[in-house]
């Protein structure tokens, strides 16, 4: 399978690393990464390499795109012209996802081609493959978890290791864990994308991301941190959502636990991801939810989906209808 990538940042090398270094397993040995668009000349350090997005996605020798560019546009523009032309398109960009999962599900529809997002929520965990899984036999009606890294990383090192916020924030931003602005991290946006991509995906619905009320941790401060830690609380920024007769609610706003709760013991820039269904029960998966490598992976595992037909054995309708009731979640944290 050829593969054109557009953008080669952190998650983006990521891919182009995991896909060269594999010609020994099964999986990757026949991905070819031949095209990567790059933003300038500058970072043209390989003949692949272009600034042009038409040799790209106008490459007919490309059957799959990768976009890890991030962001609302272009990526937008790509992604819809990529499956317009018939090309599948693997993408770790939650934004986006989040916005237009309809528009791309009718293109992607129309012209035979598929869309995978994995890496869009929760880096290396496979919640949406889980989830996915799930569904073929459960309605799943609760879904909840720590889905930020950047996040994760501020509240925990203002706790453990007495970080002032925006210390700690630079150094999640060397550490190529937040966004470009980081105030999608610290104002919610991120996380509120994630958890309205898995509700979608969970209610068979594209629910509107309006719907989601959200709260950021930008005005959390190492005193309220000091005040929490005499209780023996920690604080983390938690995304929930539940689904009961044929209604819904999401919401993100930080939330107090003991270390000794699953959820309060999350450290560093990890994630935690739950779910729950009726056979299932309680499922709750837990790894790096950013970074260059567990991304990456997420990333190249829809790939190998992609190419082995896999991607055929999970269900993928959205054309339930579900209402909002913003009181679902009242008294549950
Ligand atoms: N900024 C995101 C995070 C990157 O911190 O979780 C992964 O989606």
């Amino acid at each position: 399978m050829k593969i054109g990538l557009l953008g080669c940042g952190t998650v983006g090398s990521g891919v182009y690393e995991i896909i060269s270094n594999g010609k020994n397993k099964k999986f990757l040995k026949d991905l070819e990464v031949v095209k990567i668009l790059v933003k300038d000349q500058s970072e043209v350090t390989m003949d692949i390499m272009t600034t042009n997005p038409a040799d790209v996605l106008e490459n007919d020798e490309i059957d799959l795109i990768v976009e890890v560019m991030g962001g609302i546009n272009p990526a937008f523009k790509f992604i819809s012209k990529a499956l317009s032309s018939g090309k599948h398109v693997v993408t770790a960009n939650k934004a986006v996802v989040a916005k237009h999962l309809k528009d791309f599900n009718k293109l992607a529809e129309e012209n035979n081609a598929i869309l995978l997002y994995e890496a869009s929520v929760g880096g290396g965990i496979p919640i949406i493959k889980s989830l996915k899984q799930a569904m073929r036999i459960d309605d799943v009606t609760k879904l909840d978890g720590i889905l930020n890294g950047t996040t994760n990383f501020i509240l925990y090192n203002m706790y453990e290791n007495n970080y002032e916020f925006d210390n700690i924030l630079r150094l999640a931003q060397s550490k190529g864990y937040a966004e470009a602005d980081p105030s999608a991290d610290i104002d919610g946006i991120d996380i509120k994308n994630k958890i309205n991509i898995l509700s979608s995906i969970a209610y068979e619905s594209i629910v509107p991301l309006e719907d989601i009320y959200s709260f950021g941790i930008r005005n959390i401060s190492k005193h309220d941190i000091d005040y929490f830690k005499k209780q023996n609380l920690t604080l983390k920024m938690l995304a929930n959502s539940v689904k009961e007769d044929g209604k819904y609610c999401a919401s993100v706003q930080p939330v107090l636990y003991t270390q000794s709760e699953l959820t309060g013991s999350v450290t560093s820039n990890f994630n935690i991801a739950g779910l729950a269904g009726e056979t299932i029960g309680d499922l709750k998966f837990y790894g790096q939810g950013a970074g260059k490598f567990p991304t990456a992976n997420a990333v190249v595992q829809d790939i190998i989906d992609v190419a082995t037909g896999s991607h055929a054995s999970y269900p993928s309708d959205f054309n339930k209808s579900i209402e909002f009731d913003g009181t679902l979640l009242t008294g549950k944290y």
